[in-house]
């Protein structure tokens, strides 16, 4: 209900920002810039921020850095790796995104990959609720697993076809990887209706086919544009074994694989600074015209900065 989300972020922002100031116990004078999320999402909840933002950038008469939220994703494991450059390939998956992207610089970026209908992380919300898991399904599933056999079930990886034979390198579908889940779960219960679900091996086998799929086509991606660090973000990036995976993967191959603290996977504000902080370095400061957008492509980011 966007109204509603608005009107809570109106009610929470000033004791947001004052909590935030007080915790990190650190004076005006050392801030060097505002950073602020102004796309993509709910207008009127990015309008409360924006126009926040803006009021402290007049009063403190410091910068305003306008930054696109998966950007804010895409520079998360800096909170990790300060010292990380460009170039990169950022796995990012969280809720509303699967996509594999070549980080040339900061604010040049080439989707190369992404997912042809659910995002991972809505994949895991979705399975979580076929197994009777709470929202959001992601750490429920993760959770649940730790007890499963991932091999105790065999679920497709969420290849896409190419019209002329084989399949696309680096994207993906997880919407036949859930029917996969809801699937088998229809069969058991047919099967055996008085039994109870093995809702561990089930979340391990479907966990483990997520991250089976999105680690082989990240590396097939990096070993293809000729990049040797994959920085991960989005929530989904706090899964256990898409991080044990990874690591694997990458063992022998001369790639870094980099993912940011786990409280920084999932949606932050301390990611909106890292990518600010990156804007500024580079002079690129916005406008105090700066409005919100409810999408803008990751390759426009360009033009919230005068
Ligand atoms: O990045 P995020 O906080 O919000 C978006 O921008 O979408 O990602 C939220 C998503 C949810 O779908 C949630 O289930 C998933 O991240 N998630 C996880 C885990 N923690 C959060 N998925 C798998 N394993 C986790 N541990
Ligand atoms: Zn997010």
């Amino acid at each position: 209900m966007p109204e509603v989300a608005s009107r809570q972020h109106l009610g929470s922002i000033g004791a947001a920002i004052e909590a935030a100031i007080g915790e990190a116990a650190i004076a005006w004078d050392a801030i060097d810039g505002i950073g602020v999320t102004c796309t993509p999402g709910l207008v009127g909840a990015l309008m409360v921020g924006v126009s926040a933002a803006k009021t402290l950038a007049a009063i403190h008469d410091k910068p305003l850095l306008g930054v696109h939220h998966l950007e804010g994703h895409i520079y998360a494991s800096y909170l990790a790796e300060p010292d990380l450059e460009p170039p990169f390939l950022c796995l990012l998956v969280s809720g509303g995104h699967t996509s594999l992207i070549h980080v040339r610089d900061c604010g040049n970026y080439e989707i190369v990959g992404q997912t042809c209908d659910d995002a991972a992380g809505e994949a895991f919300d979705k399975v979580a609720r076929l197994l009777g898991l709470a929202y959001p399904g992601g750490p429920a599933i993760d959770r649940v697993a730790r007890e499963g056999n991932p091999k105790a079930f065999k679920f497709p990886e969420g290849r896409i076809k190419l019209p002329g034979g084989g399949f696309h390198p680096y994207d993906s579908s997880f919407s036949g990887l859930k029917t996969a889940v809801r699937r088998t779960i229809e069969r058991l219960q047919e099967e055996k209706p008085d039994a109870p679900l093995p809702v561990a091996d089930l979340a391990a086998s479907f966990q483990e086919a997520v991250a089976r799929a999105l680690t082989k086509r990240a590396l097939r991606c990096a070993e293809d544009l000729g990049l040797t660090k994959i920085a991960v973000g989005g929530g989904v990036a706090a899964n256990s074994r898409l991080r044990s995976r990874l690591q694997e993967g990458v063992a022998e191959t001369g790639i870094d694989v980099l993912f940011p603290p786990l409280k920084f996977c999932t949606d932050n504000a301390a990611m909106i600074g890292c990518a600010a902080v990156e804007h500024l370095q580079r002079g690129q400061v916005s406008p105090m015209t700066l409005s919100v957008r409810s999408r803008l492509a990751l390759s426009d980011v360009g033009s919230l900065y005068a």
